[in-house]
């Protein structure tokens, strides 16, 4: 399903579409809390999605749903349908922007990490307010996190539950004044930010990690690799030095520009100040439309 299977319609009328089908006894399992039994919960077996929804629109539908049902498969836990995963539309207000957040988990049972011979998924969703920070998209300090990610091929690209390197490298830093963390693998190529994609300019091409042994395959990445080229490349922080333009990205937040980059011990390694490059100008611009925002 594309965003654009919703767009004949209203969001109010569609709101009230999703909301007749999805009675209230439907909506109260999407908000319900998991059993201390949810393999989710004890395992992090399960895969999770944090989707823009402007005006009862989500953004990217079709690439959180492609994401999503790879990572059940890639996990041996059956995906919701299609119509399963629309009805969590239902939990939006559908007004202004919000964030909705899916989580599928493997359900209970099994006896161990022995998977159940027929796992039970669970499906759960919650909408949030949410406003587009317009300080981070004009350029953000960002930091080399000292955390190293492993190397896991099996999980790589997936959004899975488990997310505790990113956490944990979250945890390095509390000074509100960086935004980002930059993570690397043991080997020092770059592969991500905490919670978002990265990319970088050079003489005219873009540049991002490759994600096949860590890392998320975003969804905005992805889609913006449909109508532009990024070189996947396993490179070390000395690319950025030499880059025009970095940027971190994901699909709620949008680009986010990088200004300073700081080390661990916050020492400058790296700074732009050119803030009006032209292949920043036209990423901004894709990945405006591809977020539905209104046209200036
Ligand atoms: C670790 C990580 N990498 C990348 C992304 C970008 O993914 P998407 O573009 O689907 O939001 C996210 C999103 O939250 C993330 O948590």
């Amino acid at each position: 399903m594309t965003t654009d299977a919703f767009g004949s319609k209203s969001s109010d009328d569609r709101a009230s579409d999703e909301r007749s089908a999805y009675d209230k006894r439907s909506l109260a399992t999407l908000a319900a809390d998991l059993p201390s039994d949810d393999r989710g919960l004890a395992y992090g077996e399960g895969v999770f999605e944090t989707i823009l929804v402007r005006e009862g629109q989500p953004q990217l539908w079709s690439w959180h749903e492609a994401r999503l049902t790879r990572g059940c498969q890639r996990l041996g836990i059956a995906a919701p349908s299609s119509a399963e995963l629309a009805g969590c539309l239902a939990v939006c207000q559908g007004e202004g922007l919000e964030v909705l957040k899916l989580i599928v988990t493997g359900g209970s049972g099994g006896r161990g990490y022995r998977a159940p011979e027929s796992p039970e998924t669970r499906l759960r969703a919650r909408a949030t307010p949410f406003a587009v920070n317009q300080q981070a998209r004009r350029g953000i300090t960002a930091r080399v996190c000292e955390l190293r990610v492993a190397e896991q091929p099996a999980l790589a690209g997936l959004k899975h539950l488990n997310r505790l390197e990113n956490v944990l490298a979250r945890r390095e830093w509390s000074d509100m004044a960086i935004s980002e963390g930059l993570l690397l693998n043991a080997q020092g190529e770059l592969i991500e930010a905490t919670s978002m994609n990265l990319a970088w300019y050079r003489d005219g091409r873009w540049f991002t990690p490759c994600l096949d042994r860590a890392g998320v395959e975003g969804t905005l990445l992805a889609a913006l690799e449909a109508e532009m080229t990024f070189e996947r490349v396993r490179e070390g922080l000395e690319s950025l030095a030499w880059a025009e333009q970095v940027v971190v990205m994901n699909s709620v937040q949008g680009v986010w520009p990088l200004r300073t980059l700081l080390k661990a011990d916050g020492a400058i390694l790296a700074e732009w100040k050119d803030e009006a490059h032209p292949a920043l100008d036209e990423l901004n611009h894709t990945v405006a439309r591809l977020l539905g925002e209104p046209a200036n």
